[in-house]
């Protein structure tokens, strides 16, 4: 597993590349390569992830053998084995070499049809196995407009997170990933991401308590690039991003890498 190292405040500071259902077998080859080379040397200094589309996990992991660089898939199936045709087992992510899970991206959430109580499912079979979840929240733009992005991030809480024993509360990371800054190149401003980021925050701490919360890491994902990324990660309650399409250039989440790790650059 590779070694997150613990930012300023005492939180793991985590950038996650999120490259969704695109590049090819030798482009996904090339981009972990690219992004292994950018972080050399950085090991123990911050924390970068890229979670490639399930076929080309085992290439990936080869590409990033001996550097710091972590893997992760996009999902994962709420059962360990079975007659599941077409799933894929926290298990197999585990073999693969894979550390970190995404699940209950809105992507997942709104197109196709997960639930909270599913998605609960699949982060306590993900947790069993020792993956580590990065668990997405996010309001859509008529609930912001209707000013219920609290009631929307306490609803997805409470049914994402049901029945989690407390003690792999550590193997969480959260995303606050507002549906309307997806893909859309508008992204939050750093005031609602913090404002977002601490209401998950102190919702954690009601459930988990003040230790496990402030432990917490809370990445911001929506349209970040390297243009507003420092800004974003300015904020206190703004561990880290979880990158859509920028993490699909190198150069650019090299770029966020830096602006999110400072001390990172070589
Ligand atoms: P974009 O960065 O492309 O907006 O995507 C964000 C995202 O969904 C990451 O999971």
């Amino acid at each position: 597993m590779s070694t997150i190292h613990s930012a300023a405040g005492g939180r793991k500071k985590l950038v996650a590349g999120n490259w969704k259902m695109f590049t090819t077998p030798q482009s996904a080859a090339e981009l972990a390569r690219a992004v292994a080379h950018g972080v050399a040397g950085t090991a123990g200094r911050g924390g970068v992830l890229v979670c490639p589309p399930f076929p080309f996990l085992g290439l990936v992991a080869a590409a990033l053998e001996r550097s710091p660089v972590a893997l992760g898939a996009q999902n994962c199936f709420h059962e360990l084995e079975g007659a599941f045709t077409g799933e894929v087992s926290p298990r197999m992510l585990r073999d693969m070499g894979c550390d970190y899970v995404i699940l209950g991206h809105s992507e997942r959430r709104h197109k196709l049809g997960e639930t909270d109580e599913l998605i609960s499912r699949k982060v306590r079979c993900a947790v069993e196995v020792g993956l580590r979840v990065i668990l997405c929240f996010g309001e859509t733009l008529p609930e912001r407009e209707a000013n219920k992005t609290e009631q929307v991030l306490d609803r997805q809480f409470s049914g994402s997170l049901a029945g989690l024993p407390p003690d792999k509360v550590p193997q969480l990371v959260f995303a606050y990933e507002p549906v309307w800054a997806i893909g859309t190149g508008r992204h939050a401003t750093p005031e609602q991401a913090e404002q977002a980021h601490a209401f998950l925050r102190r919702r954690a701490a009601a459930a988990f308590g003040d230790v496990a919360a402030r432990a917490l890491t809370i990445l911001y994902g929506g349209s970040v690039n390297p243009g507003n990324a420092a800004s974003l990660f300015a904020e206190p309650e703004v561990d880290g991003g979880l990158i859509g399409g920028a993490s699909l250039k190198a150069n650019d989440f090299l770029d966020i890498v830096k602006a999110a790790l400072p001390t990172s650059t070589p």
